[in-house]
């Protein structure tokens, strides 16, 4: 049958093979309905503009009608402990100053001297007070004026007409976001229902282990986008197809704001002959991957019998449980072994599951054509000890290929994978010819859900 003769699926097809329903059906302990529950929503199949990605005005849009009207991850709680402590958090055109307050709360002040105009700080650090180094203007860590050297000729100035500007600030699981304008849905609305989810998680009990960024010359869309479909990997990633279930993933989305990739390890991928690999290679492959528990020298035999997915399940349950010194015994094989990539619109994506989890955040730096690509490590503090200080970010240089970043480990390597295609994605992008790009109705749908909410944004707000 040619191409264009095949029927029209609407989103109804799924790639043959091992389901996430039949994941869930093997399981070894009851799963949480939202794992259980297809949460997949058919949104048309229309092509994308390639403009969207390379065109300065589309970036203008989303600068004045979206990016003001979204709460925006700016920093672990972990970052800012006490008070005093300032995390500068900047982003398409703004700049923060994150500040902790002696009650504990935190206020975010907009980082811009109200004399003439200078940035008050330019990294993250402690204060006692934001004052400018061009003329010396003072405000206290709560935005109140301070001092202003020659008083007498800024009588027109009065002290509450020159408190700093805020934004408002959300806090959930650790993490404390941010949103320039004022109104709108509160934190908790807008991530439904990602913190119901999270609960089995506990961010809010994890650290900032490991911290790499660098600039990617790609449009922070098109990054963010590479990390939300796991069918790139029988090209992109093939070394990791032994143990990874990469067609078979579950694609759910949630409202406006959230969506999810399940991607199941410990299975072969549907790309490969099922019959001609044994259960024992999957283990051996996914170890070198650390098999989500960690430990190189790791060596586990699959029982005569035993699936790969049921053993390593177990393994990791023990290890974690090992390791950490939380009790382990009521989690689900997946959540000891699957990537649960969550994406918070617009570009916010916390793993779920339990740790070690990945958390990306993907910024314009400063345009449309580059992107500062974060990507930290989250590992859970053990029950009663304080959390450990945080790793600062390994901010690579542009020559720099992420496997530098040492302490990724074997995910260096594929972050290196996934990234060697972005340039080409953007120089391609510009180049194009009917100035189209399309997607997959099913694996490709959190592209598609994250342009719907992108759109509502540019419509309501521009
Ligand atoms: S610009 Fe800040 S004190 Fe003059
Ligand atoms: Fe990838």
């Amino acid at each position: 049958m040619a191409v264009d003769d095949m029927p029209r699926a609407g989103g109804q097809a799924r790639c043959p093979g091992t389901n996430w329903d039949d994941l869930m059906a093997a399981e070894s302990r009851t799963p949480p309905d939202f794992l259980v529950k297809d949460a997949y929503e058919y949104m048309g199949s229309a092509p994308l503009a390639a403009a969207r990605y390379t065109s300065p005005e589309f970036f203008a849009r989303e600068r004045a009608a979206m990016w003001p009207n979204v709460w925006q991850f700016a920093a672990r709680e972990e970052e800012m402990p006490e008070p005093g402590d300032v995390v500068l958090y900047e982003n398409a055109g703004r700049s923060y100053l994150v500040t902790r307050q002696p009650d504990g709360s935190v206020r975010a002040f907009h980082n811009v001297c109200l004399h003439r105009g200078r940035k008050l700080r330019l990294d993250s650090g402690w204060s006692k007070e934001f004052k400018c180094p061009f003329h010396g203007f003072t405000w206290n860590t709560d935005g109140s004026l301070k001092d202003i050297p020659c008083r007498w000729d800024f009588g027109h100035l009065s002290d509450s007409s020159m408190q700093l500007p805020e934004a408002q600030i959300g806090r959930w699981g650790g993490y404390i976001f941010l949103k320039e304008a004022e109104g709108g849905p509160t934190l908790e609305e807008y991530l439904a229902p990602l913190p119901e989810h999270f609960k089995r998680w506990k961010h809010e009990d994890c650290y900032t282990a490991v911290w790499v960024g660098k600039v990617i010359r790609a449009n922070w869309k098109a990054t963010a986008e590479a990390f939300m479909e796991a069918w790139h990997s029988v090209i992109t990633h093939p070394q990791i197809l032994p143990f990874t279930g990469d067609a078979n993933t579950r694609y759910n989305v949630y409202g406006d704001h959230v969506n999810v990739a399940l991607t199941p390890f410990a299975v072969l991928s549907p790309h490969l002959d099922q019959a001609a690999h044994s259960q024992q290679w999957i283990i051996d492959e996914f170890l070198k991957y650390n098999g989500r528990a960690g430990g190189a020298d790791l060596k586990v035999e699959v029982p005569e019998g035993a699936s790969a997915r049921a053993h390593m399940a177990a393994v990791n349950r023990e290890r974690y449980t090992q390791n950490t010194g939380h009790d382990h015994s009521h989690a689900t094989d997946a959540e000891l072994l699957d990537a649960f990539t969550y994406n918070v619109f617009p570009n916010f994506a916390p793993w779920g599951g339990f740790m070690p989890n990945i958390v990306y955040r993907w910024r314009p730096w400063p345009d449309q054509d580059s992107t500062l690509m974060e990507v930290r490590l989250l590992m859970r503090a053990p029950p009663g000890a304080p959390k450990p200080k945080p790793a600062p970010m390994n901010f690579l240089a542009d020559d720099q290929p992420w496997t530098a970043a040492t302490e990724l480990g074997a995910l260096g390597h594929i972050f290196e994978q996934d990234m060697a295609n972005l340039p080409f994605v953007q120089d391609g992008l510009k180049a194009s010819k009917n100035g189209e790009v399309h997607l997959g109705d099913y694996q490709e749908i959190r592209i598609r859900h994250f342009h719907r909410t992108l759109d509502r944004y540019l419509e309501r707000f521009g």
